[in-house]
């Protein structure tokens, strides 16, 4: 296989690596989607009855001015709604090392606090012990979209571990560690 004057590829090896595309069944869905790899989040807030959270990898930055991100929560969830009522939550971004905290913010534990480390933040939604980041946010706006909703969230305040820059990747299913070597060294950062 190779490429064209305009970056296509071309020959007849293209037909081994480009399966007849389907239609959108929900295990080819969840399949292809899976192949854009995540990091997790896990989103939290303080509840009348207790501390709430739960795992989510549909968490990306919306607006720089005003800061805004999203995340969608399935019309299932029955976590989502104690969040919701709080209004102030918390996003804590996984760190590498914290794939059993994802499992437990995705599993049906009662109290999915008892065995980790947290403190409560500014607006008094859990911040996770070793997490790479956290961003403490007001939700702004609610959207229905299919079978989840897409949350609409506002940072208030915001930062990353001072010493823990490795993040937890979910990729196809499985979970990843760290980042692979850089393609090129960032010096922004
Ligand atoms: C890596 C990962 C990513 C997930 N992302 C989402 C998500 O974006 N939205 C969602 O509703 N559930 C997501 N889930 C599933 C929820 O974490 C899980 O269904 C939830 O904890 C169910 O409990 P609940 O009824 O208390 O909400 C994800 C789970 C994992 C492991």
């Amino acid at each position: 296989m190779s490429k064209d004057n305009h970056g296509r590829w071309t020959g007849a090896g293209l037909d081994a690596v480009l399966p007849a595309l389907t239609g959108p069944d929900e295990a080819t869905l969840r399949h292809v989607l899976g192949h854009y790899p995540t990091g997790v989040a896990v989103i939290t807030a303080s509840t009348p009855e207790g501390p709430a959270g739960i795992a989510m990898n549909s968490f990306t930055s919306v607006s720089m001015d005003p800061p805004l991100v999203l995340f969608c929560p399935a019309m299932s969830s029955t976590t989502w709604p104690q969040l919701r009522t709080a209004g102030r939550i918390a996003i804590n971004v996984l760190s590498a090392g914290q794939e059993s905290v994802s499992r437990l913010f995705a599993s049906r534990s009662d109290d999915r606090f008892a065995e980790i480390a947290w403190t409560p933040g500014a607006n008094g939604a859990p911040l996770l012990s070793d997490a790479l980041g956290w961003l403490e946010c007001t939700v702004q706006a609610e959207y229905p979209a299919g079978d989840h909703t897409v949350v609409i969230a506002e940072i208030d305040r915001m930062g990353v571990h001072a010493e823990i820059s490795e993040p937890l990747v979910f990729f196809r299913g499985s979970y990843y560690e760290g980042m692979t070597q850089a393609v090129e060294a960032d010096e922004a950062s």
